[in-house]
């Protein structure tokens, strides 16, 4: 069998940029296709040269069929994944998960890819009481974001149940690591502590800091969906958890930043948001079963080399060289 030829959609955002590094490291022929509405060229400059770039919406049928000529297996990163942003623009959250990934497994099917692997998430599980998250619990979206990551799934397990497309769909828990976006308005909870806290400033809890979720390191995200991309076996649809199936709370996550900061910063308590979940934590018995897949980083070295890459980059945007900006 000839060696895998990877496309990576949604290659310029945070876990693109990551899976495209982890591609072309290992030596694989690479394809991405990104259409910049929430990614960075930044991200597609870090994975160096060595792979071809479309640039466009995979919701354009002529994209799609472009970005999957010539490949075997897809790693389908490309979303708008934004709880908050899917509650004010409910279509852009369909178009942008559940448009693209029709339109891309209908050209995938007529290619003849071999594998694909997508991104699903947590958030299908809803807010129910019961932990960890089992794959086999009824599904719950609270939000269009949810719903659309949910829809994904659906098509992933009719593309392999009747267009002969074998797909795999990784329920992500929150994935952090260097370069995950820390200035949007929605942005994730690590990265906006982290730069926050880098300048003296005091970061925001919604609520009263107790709720709770499963970080996973980026790297071990990437890990995971190319033992996915590679595993022999036929998968058929399935839906697997990809978490670190430990639990961190928010209150937690402060003290931990202020130890490795050595600063003292109590947060400021907000009104809990709409559509947030309170606590989320996976079993992670069913992909370690499936796929062999289990988490190498500690929720503890993952956070230090997060820290370390904001540090390096708020230096070099200061012009502090050499120092420690605390
Ligand atoms: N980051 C997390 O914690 C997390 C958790 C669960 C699931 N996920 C899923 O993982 C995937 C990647 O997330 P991320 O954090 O890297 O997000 P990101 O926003 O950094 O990356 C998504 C990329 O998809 C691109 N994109 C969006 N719509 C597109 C389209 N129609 N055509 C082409 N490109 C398009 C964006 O420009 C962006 O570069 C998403 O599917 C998301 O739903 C992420």
């Amino acid at each position: 069998m000839n060696k895998p030829r990877f496309l990576v959609t949604g290659c310029a955002g945070f876990i693109g940029g990551h899976m495209l590094e982890k591609l072309l490291a290992e030596g694989y022929e690479t394809v991405g296709v990104d259409n910049f509405s929430t990614g960075k060229p930044e991200n597609l400059a870090r994975a160096g040269g060595g792979f071809k770039f479309i640039e466009g919406d995979l919701c354009d049928p002529a994209v799609s069929e472009a970005a999957v000529a010539g490949v075997s297996h897809i790693i389908h990163l490309a979303s708008v994944p934004s709880v908050p942003r899917s509650i004010a623009n409910p279509g852009e959250s369909m178009r942008s998960s559940v448009l693209s990934t029709v339109t891309l497994f209908a050209a995938a099917a007529k290619a003849g890819v071999r594998r694909v692997v997508q991104a699903a998430s947590s958030a299908a599980y809803g807010d129910g009481e019961k932990l960890p998250k089992t794959e086999d619990m009824p599904p719950a979206p609270l939000s269009p974001y949810a719903a659309s990551k949910l829809a994904q799934e659906y098509y992933g397990m009719a593309f392999s149940a009747s267009l002969g497309l074998d797909c795999v769909s990784l329920r992500y828990f929150n994935v952090f690591g260097p370069r995950q976006d820390p200035g949007s308005e929605y942005s994730a909870v690590i990265p906006k502590f982290i730069t926050l806290m880098l300048e003296g400033r005091r970061p925001t809890i919604f609520g009263d800091g107790s709720q709770s979720r499963d970080f996973i390191y980026v790297g071990d995200v990437a890990a995971g969906n190319l033992a996915a991309a590679l595993h022999p076996e036929a998968l058929r649809g399935q839906v697997l958890n990809l978490a670190r199936g430990e639990r961190i709370d928010l209150n937690q996550l402060v003290e931990k930043i202020n130890a490795a900061l050595k600063t003292g910063l109590s947060p400021v308590h907000a009104p809990p948001r709409t559509g947030d979940i309170l606590h989320s934590v996976a079993d992670i018995s069913r992909i370690g079963r499936v796929i062999g897949f289990v988490p190498a980083v500690s929720f503890d070295e993952g956070l230090s080399l997060t820290i370390d890459h904001y540090r390096k980059a708020r230096s070099v945007r200061t012009g502090e060289k050499g120092t420690n900006p605390c």
